[in-house]
């Protein structure tokens, strides 16, 4: 066998490359192993997926349920590792439900795609742009066509053009973005707009004498907005106190990008749990998002909320979604399949209707939370008992929880500490030692 230190990493089985990496680093064979387990696929699979694969990082997946969205039910699959980040949507559903869930509604699923256009003929002068954009619509129903080539069902419906200019200080003057707008159903549809997009570069080029730079969708995908409301009532919220208290934290996020920042991080908890089970591009989502929050000039919140007329609390969310559930990973990894099975839907946009409910009620839950008691007493809960298995050193007794502790036992000395207010591994360890202890005469008495 060759040295695997001689041979390129990209070209290593799965084997040498943890033996390189074993090599290289302070990893030790425990560790080295854990890379070792790929789970539900074998290591050809994932080395399909991405290049110098070693493993599979996994995260926590977990159900939020009580969510109604236009009056049919889902079971919700949220990939997520942190912690209460699923209960609260939940619990925000469970409130929602009582005035009918959450009424969402998805625009079709129209991609854009950027064709950069530069060095034009002889000038750039706006003059010469006009008459290009000019040329390039003329010749729009031959474009058109000639993107609908690359596919049978992705569509290519419209082409416009519009001159920007450089606004960096390397002051490269105007240039020509030609954008073609795709529907692409049910599929994200990255894949297929950029191939329309260098498809039509090369006749652009032709029509236009000019020079062709970048050919790649836009993130921005404002033509295909969702927008998800719900109604929370008063009296299942705290009553008017908290509604009025939750109205001043809107205002905050609404009006300070410091807190809208937070407030659409907590929003983004929701989304990217859903969009990550089912496989959806996160990045992509969040881009688009963020950008969104800012349409007007200043990041702001991405959710609305309001007062209506019977005093019960609104919430509305409108954001760019980019979602599909055919192509990508949703038709080759296994537990995305089955999340999307297990939501049980018949379309992009329905996929984009339930993700916006949990985006909006992930919001509804921080800002309740944070309005009222705030939100670190359920956060202690869990924090704690992590610290607890952290501590381990139990005596071997119990079945369930870390080191042979029983999960009544971690509960038991995760609200101790609570309630002592001292939340650390050592006092955990004193507690676990004591209750070691305990048990230790227990068993002495029964012997
Ligand atoms: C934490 O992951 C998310 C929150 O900070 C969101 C918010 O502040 O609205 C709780």
């Amino acid at each position: 066998m060759t040295n695997p230190i001689e041979k390129k990493f990209r070209n290593m089985d799965h084997k040498e490359r943890l033996e390189f990496i074993k090599n290289k680093t302070k990893l030790d064979d425990k560790e080295i192993a854990l890379f070792n387990n790929t789970s539900i696929f074998n290591f050809d699979e994932i080395n399909d997926m991405v290049e110098n694969a070693i493993g599979v990082f996994q995260i926590p997946l977990g159900i939020a349920n009580n969510f109604v969205v236009n009056g049919k039910e889902y079971l919700i699959p949220m990939a997520i590792e942190e912690p209460s980040v699923i209960a609260a949507s939940s619990n925000a559903a469970k409130i929602a439900k009582k005035a009918g869930g959450f009424k969402a509604k998805a625009d079709k699923s129209i991609m854009t795609g950027q064709i950069q256009l530069v060095s034009f003929g002889s000038s750039s002068s706006s003059t010469n742009t006009d008459k290009l954009i000019k040329t390039i619509m003329e010749n729009k129903p031959k474009l058109i066509k000639l993107a609908n080539t690359k596919s049978k069902f992705a569509r290519c419906i419209d082409i416009q053009a519009r001159q920007i200019n450089d606004e960096s200080a390397n002051n490269l003057g105007p240039m020509i973005i030609i954008e073609i707008y795709v529907d692409t159903k049910d599929a994200m549809g990255a894949n297929i707009v950029n191939t329309m997009c260098e498809v039509t570069a090369p006749e652009i080029e032709a029509l236009t004498d000019g020079q062709v730079i970048l050919k790649i969708l836009s993130n921005y995908s404002t033509n295909r907005l969702v927008r998800c409301k719900g109604i929370f009532p008063k009296e299942s919220i705290g009553g008017d106190r908290v509604l009025k208290r939750i109205l001043f934290s809107y205002a905050f996020a609404y009006s300070d990008t410091y807190r809208a920042v937070t407030h659409n991080k907590g929003i983004m908890n929701g989304i990217d749990s859903v969009a990550i089970a089912t496989g959806q591009d996160f990045r992509a989502i969040e881009a688009g998002c963020h950008a969104y929050a800012c349409r007007d000039g200043q990041y702001r919140s991405l959710t609305k909320w309001y007062e209506n007329s019977n005093g019960d609390l609104v919430g509305e969310i409108e954001i760019p979604l980019a979602v599909g559930i055919v192509g990508g990973i949703t038709n080759t990894h296994p537990l995305v399949k089955a999340c999307i099975k297990m939501l049980d839907i018949s379309s992009s946009q329905e996929l984009a209707t339930i993700i916006a409910a949990v985006g909006l009620a992930q919001n509804f839950s921080a800002i309740r939370a944070l309005s009222d008691e705030g939100i670190q007493k359920g956060h202690m809960k869990l924090h704690s008992k992590n610290i607890v298995k952290m501590a381990g050193g139990w005596g071997g007794r119990g079945e369930g929880g870390e080191g042979g502790a029983s999960n009544e036992q971690i509960e038991e000395v995760s609200q101790q500490m609570i309630n002592e207010g001292n939340i650390s591994v050592s006092r955990a360890k004193e507690i676990i030692e004591s209750m070691n202890k305990t048990n230790k005469q227990h068993d002495n008495y029964h012997i």
